[in-house]
């Protein structure tokens, strides 16, 4: 599962880049003059202070270990289910190489070598404490899993894994499998009336650890430019009852598969 983390208020005429550094408060060109520039959305005056949305993006890897040495390996349960959506990905000729990106403390990366015990999986997250549950998980084989920590938005994947290797994932004529919360989930309704949010579609729970809800619309366009073909895309909804609570929760996920398009892996061999 990727997860990611990044966030755009949506901006006209500047670079994601600089939506990033305007998102925290910042600029994203220091010698740049300081113009007024024009945000579709603005940031919610109700919402995060600048304050804490940079310490909240500055200390994400933090916040997210101190999850995983309170939870441990307790929160999340092991995700079977993705074997029914994405078995077909995962098994077939040759032995897979899975590459899961923000793995936490592997709840979809076992259910999945269950289920596939040819498959390799290389294992990140910027969590030592998710990393060390992963490798002391009673199902852990080196064989089968190379767990290491990593920060997806700041560190070279390729030091760890060498390029082209991986059918799953990241590399040409691989494939993305991404599930992630969708926009008009029940917690993102949540969210907004308590004042924990970042900027559009971007909030932090309690413990500092934060959320974004995808509409199609922006995770087509985010992989679209990219250089992605999507292949499939699709909302899953399912409604959740609380009966200590007497509440009925619609939850709602986004369920999507990217690969690599032709034109950009035309261009990549023309260029190799
Ligand atoms: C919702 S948990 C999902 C865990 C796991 N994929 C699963 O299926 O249970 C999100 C995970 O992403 C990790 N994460 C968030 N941002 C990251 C980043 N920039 N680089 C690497 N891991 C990240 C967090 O530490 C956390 O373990």
């Amino acid at each position: 599962m990727l997860v990611l983390t990044y966030t755009t208020p949506l901006c006209i005429s500047i670079t994601p880049k600089a939506c990033r550094a305007m998102a925290l408060g910042g600029t994203h060109n220091s010698r740049a003059p300081q113009t007024q520039r024009l945000q579709i959305y603005p940031t919610p005056n109700n919402g995060v202070s600048p304050f804490w949305r940079e310490k909240y993006e500055r200390e994400a890897q933090r916040y997210w270990d101190v999850f995983y040495k309170r939870h441990k390996d307790k929160f999340f349960k092991d995700r079977h289910y993705l074997d029914k959506e994405w078995g077909d990905y995962f098994s077939g000729a040759g032995k897979k190489v899975i590459l899961e990106v923000g793995c936490g403390a592997g709840n979809t990366i076992f259910p999945v070598i269950a289920s596939n015990p040819d498959a390799f999986v290389y294992a990140c997250d910027f969590s030592p404490r998710a990393i060390e549950l992963v490798k002391t998980h009673e199902d852990f084989k080196e064989s089968h899993v190379n767990a290491f920590v990593s920060d997806l938005t700041a560190d070279d994947l390729c030091e760890e894994i060498l390029p082209s290797s991986v059918d799953i994932v990241t590399m040409p004529n691989g494939y993305v499998l991404l599930r992630d919360y969708a926009f008009g989930d029940f917690a993102q309704e949540r969210f907004s009336s308590k004042g924990q949010q970042i900027s559009d579609n971007f909030y932090v729970r309690g413990d500092g650890t934060r959320a974004y809800y995808f509409s199609n619309e922006f995770l087509t366009n985010l992989f679209k430019e990219n250089g992605f073909d999507v292949h499939k895309l699709d909302v899953c909804c399912k409604q959740v009852a609380n009966r200590s609570k007497e509440l009925v929760m619609n939850r709602r996920w986004i369920q999507a598969v990217f690969r690599v398009s032709d034109s950009s892996n035309s261009s990549s061999s023309k260029e190799a």
